[in-house]
């Protein structure tokens, strides 16, 4: 499938097929596993309703489809009645639940989805996902179908920030809600000095041991250190219509998750 004609697309596309059954290792070594905590308060700012129909851009091997499995904050367990499960109060996490929702993931890698397609079938209420091959650039879906769009970490991937953030905000229904987590440089201090040495320098490196790839570990660097300010994808979700944006910084700035809306068709939020 070809990612588009934009060669820095398909550059990408290529390397994380080059990289994905080594990308969960290498994710939990060089986040420390606090990822975690970021995917599931992303994760509870767009469940906003009960059986949602959620997308996952960028969805690589599943993190955040299968966190939301877990995360979703409304608790409904699948496929039982609540009058049956009297521990499963309204609002109240439930492990395991998913709230009833669904969730597609798209991604243009084969290799990624592939592994995401395969953790699904052994996970509980796997079922309630699904897997589309796919660039979030042209997103196969009709308009207005998604209650909520989620993605992690793609943002700093993509060739056409203000293209990614227009196709989100055509397949949400209007009330509907995006969120985004990503990295970005962090602000200045002695955190900044110690990320500076740990992930411009030390990470390319550990990509080279365990994933034998250096220089995708090395473009995930450069990503990093070139990408915009918090406030820039900010003002591009605002260019491309969305309303109430507003953004929370983790770990000293170094991640950042951007929430907002799109507008009722009456102006009314959700
Ligand atoms: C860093 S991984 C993040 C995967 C996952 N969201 C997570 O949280 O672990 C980025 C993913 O975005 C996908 N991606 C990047 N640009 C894309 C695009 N234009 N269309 C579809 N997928 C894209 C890549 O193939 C890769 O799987």
């Amino acid at each position: 499938m070809a990612a588009s004609e934009n060669p820095r697309d398909r550059a990408v596309q290529h390397m994380f097929n080059r990289i994905a059954r080594r990308y969960d290792l290498l994710n939990r070594v060089i986040s420390f596993r606090l990822d975690n905590r970021w995917r599931k308060q992303a994760i509870q700012s767009i469940w906003t309703a009960d059986n949602p129909l959620i997308l996952d851009l960028g969805t690589g091997t599943g993190d955040l489809t299968f966190s939301a499995l877990k995360w979703s904050p409304t608790g409904k367990p699948v496929g039982r009645n609540p009058e049956q499960e009297p521990r499963a109060k309204a609002g109240a996490r439930v492990e395991g639940a998913t709230g009833g929702g669904r969730i597609v993931g798209l991604d243009f890698s084969l290799e990624m989805l592939k592994l995401a397609q395969t953790k699904s079938r052994s996970l509980p209420h796997g079922e309630q996902t699904h897997f589309v091959l796919g660039s979030a650039l042209v997103a196969p879906f009709r308009d207005a179908v998604f209650d909520g769009v989620m993605s992690a970490f793609v943002l700093r991937n993509v060739s056409d920030l203000a293209l990614f953030f227009s196709q989100a905000f055509r397949v949400l229904r209007p009330g509907g809600r995006i969120v985004t987590l990503d990295m970005f440089p962090p602000s200045t201090g002695l955190f900044a000095k110690f990320y500076g040495l740990y992930f411009y320098r030390l990470v390319p490196w550990i990509g080279a041991l365990l994933a034998r790839d250096r220089d995708a570990y090395q473009y995930l660097s450069e990503s990093v250190r070139t990408f915009h300010s918090p406030m820039m994808v900010a003002k591009i979700l605002k260019q491309t219509g969305f309303e109430h944006i507003r953004w929370r910084k983790f770990l000293c700035g170094s991640v950042c998750m951007h929430v907002a809306e799109r507008p009722n068709s009456s102006g009314i939020p959700a």
